[in-house]
């Protein structure tokens, strides 16, 4: 009987553990289908059916969790959006977050419910960056932002002529930089044809392209002259390289750097205090895929760096519950 009765408290407890899931849930749904904007604009349940051929119940579903989570209001026919949902989770809003649900939602779940047949089957997926380019691009401009004061720092201190940015991305640190520093070149390279591409359009588009320079090229490949760089940044790219090519790649950046010059580097770092949860769930994502690697832990990053030549000179957070720092590094 007690048996019994504690199977019963124990399931319950897991049901309850999963309950927090559904606000996520419902904004994810609503950012995926602008749901929170078309409601805001005076749509009903009815009208949406009609002019998008909805599924009825499935809406109705989703607005009524809505209701109990208080992400709307119902007032007569219609469901007012709350201002934090619309601000949130609106498309066109300058401020939505919802990217960072889609790729919870359509990067990290299907990889992570996918453990029970990588496992037995061996076989890992292949992570295919082209299809979730915009949103890995939106989800890094988030901690960018986070990161961005401690890279300033470390530009005015050292006052460089030029800066690198390996894996750039579309180009926000560099271009961030370019307006707030008033001397330097600023160069971004990335293994990426798409964001060098929007990188380049958005420099052009800012009247940043005299001082903003973007190459299509691999890092490990790229024919750059030795030495030229004071400060080269590396922003959320050790997870591409495998932690035995790691070594090479601190090689290769302290080749690139200046004799007193000054390497950056932010990254989420596995299993640090205060960020356990997060890195492990975040490592489990890389881990499924044969094209992505395990997090760095910071022992084995700063030794990597050490064996280049790299002398670890600061650890700033960024994100701690999300385990993200930024380490810079000068030339011993
Ligand atoms: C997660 S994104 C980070 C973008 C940006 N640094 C940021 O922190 O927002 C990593 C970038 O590294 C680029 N990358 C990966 N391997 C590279 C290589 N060998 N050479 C140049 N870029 C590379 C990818 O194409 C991708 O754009």
């Amino acid at each position: 009987m007690i048996a019994e009765y504690r199977k019963m408290w124990e399931a319950r407890n897991w049901m309850k553990r999963n309950e927090p899931f559904l606000p996520t849930w419902q904004a994810y749904v609503g950012y995926r289908l602008d749901l929170f904007e078309k409601l805001a604009g005076g749509a009903t349940i009815e009208s949406l059916v009609q002019e998008y051929g909805y599924e009825e119940n499935l809406l109705r579903s989703w607005a009524d969790a809505g209701v109990v989570l208080g992400h709307l209001k119902k007032e007569g026919d219609r469901l007012i959006p709350s201002k934090k949902m619309l601000k949130f989770f609106s498309q066109k809003s300058d401020d939505t977050v919802g990217e960072l649900l889609k790729e919870l939602f359509e990067m990290h779940m299907p990889a992570l419910m996918n453990y029970p047949s990588m496992i037995e089957s061996n076989q890992k997926g292949t992570f295919n960056g082209d299809d979730f380019s915009k949103t890995v691009a939106a989800t890094s401009a988030l901690i960018e932002k986070r990161a961005f004061g401690h890279v300033l720092a470390e530009m005015s201190a050292q006052k460089p002529h030029w800066v690198l940015d390996i894996g750039c991305g579309t180009g926000g640190y560099l271009m961030k930089l370019a307006k707030k520093m008033n001397q330097g070149t600023f160069v971004g390279v990335d293994i990426s044809k798409d964001c060098v591409e929007e990188a380049r359009e958005k420099a052009m588009e800012k009247q940043l392209d005299d001082k903003v320079k973007f190459y299509y090229a691999d890092i490990n490949t790229w024919d750059v002259p030795n030495g030229l760089f004071d400060v080269v940044m590396m922003n959320n790219l050790l997870h591409y390289y495998s932690p035995d090519a790691r070594g090479d790649l601190f090689t290769r950046v302290a080749e690139l750097v200046s004799k007193r010059g000054t390497v950056i580097v932010i990254t989420p770092l596995y299993l640090e205090k205060g960020g356990q949860r997060f890195s492990a769930a975040f490592n489990s994502f890389m881990e499924a895929h044969d094209n992505l690697h395990p997090l760095p832990q910071k022992e084995a990053l700063v030794q990597d760096a050490a064996s280049a030549g790299l002398k670890l000179k600061s650890v700033k957070t960024v994100v701690r519950e999300g385990s993200w720092y930024c380490m810079s590094f000068s030339k011993k």
